[in-house]
């Protein structure tokens, strides 16, 4: 709508008597996430958010791998070297989620691997529930246009940005999970950057990606 149309249409609710008008910045931006249709769209919405993140960032992180994938792989967010090539998990965490990966026969040509932030984290400080706030719905978007069968939430932090529990990564890891927003399975594993201190826990992890692997062929 043009600025004549938008000033009508002030007009015809000031004759109406109505004298104070709030502009719901959460209803606009509601209605500009079910209008996006494609990755490109959301890419460019995300661009624009306006978000202290981007003042200490290099580049944003938006996501990598296949765009049909039936496996999404959720992480926290870019670390430096991320931030540094605007690529999730190419740093020595991403090193470790490739052999991971490769440990039951998957690699990154059959996976979609994406973050809960879009930008780095001054110092890597972990997401304030705000910042999960705010790009939790654009990463229900990214996942409703990726459609996967199964989403891969990686550490306590995209957990419970996904899951929206309070619950921690050792008492939800392994168990495939649903909530109302997306129509498909969701299991918890550990973080790629927590099994390179705590390598002991491998073990668990192996397990987890045999069953998401298993969860991701067809019946
Ligand atoms: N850790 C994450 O959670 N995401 C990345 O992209 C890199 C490290």
């Amino acid at each position: 709508m043009d600025d004549k149309g938008i000033n009508q249409i002030l007009n015809w609710l000031a004759c109406a008597g109505v004298s104070d008008v709030i502009h719901d910045n959460e209803a606009v931006a509601q209605r500009e996430k079910e209008e996006i249709t494609s990755l490109e769209q959301l890419r460019k919405v995300i661009e624009h958010i306006d978000s202290p993140l981007k003042d200490c960032a290099l580049n944003m992180v938006f996501g990598t791998g296949n765009t049909k994938a039936d496996i999404l792989l959720l992480g926290e967010a870019p670390g430096a070297e991320e931030d540094k090539q605007g690529i999730p998990f190419v740093g020595q965490s991403g090193q470790l989620l490739d052999k991971m990966l490769a440990a039951v026969g998957l690699d990154r040509s059959l996976v979609y691997i994406t973050n809960i932030l879009p930008w780095r984290p001054p110092g890597n400080r972990t997401p304030s529930n705000q910042e999960i706030d705010i790009f939790r719905p654009y990463v229900l978007k990214h996942i409703s246009l990726i459609n996967p069968k199964v989403i891969v939430c990686l550490g306590g932090t995209a957990t419970k940005a996904l899951l929206q529990t309070t619950q921690g990564i050792m008492q939800l890891r392994g168990k495939p999970t649903h909530i109302s927003a997306i129509d498909a399975v969701i299991i918890p594993t550990f973080h790629p950057a927590y099994l390179l201190r705590s390598p002991s826990q491998k073990r668990e992890a192996w397990c987890d990606f045999l069953k998401i692997k298993q969860l991701s062929l067809p019946k």
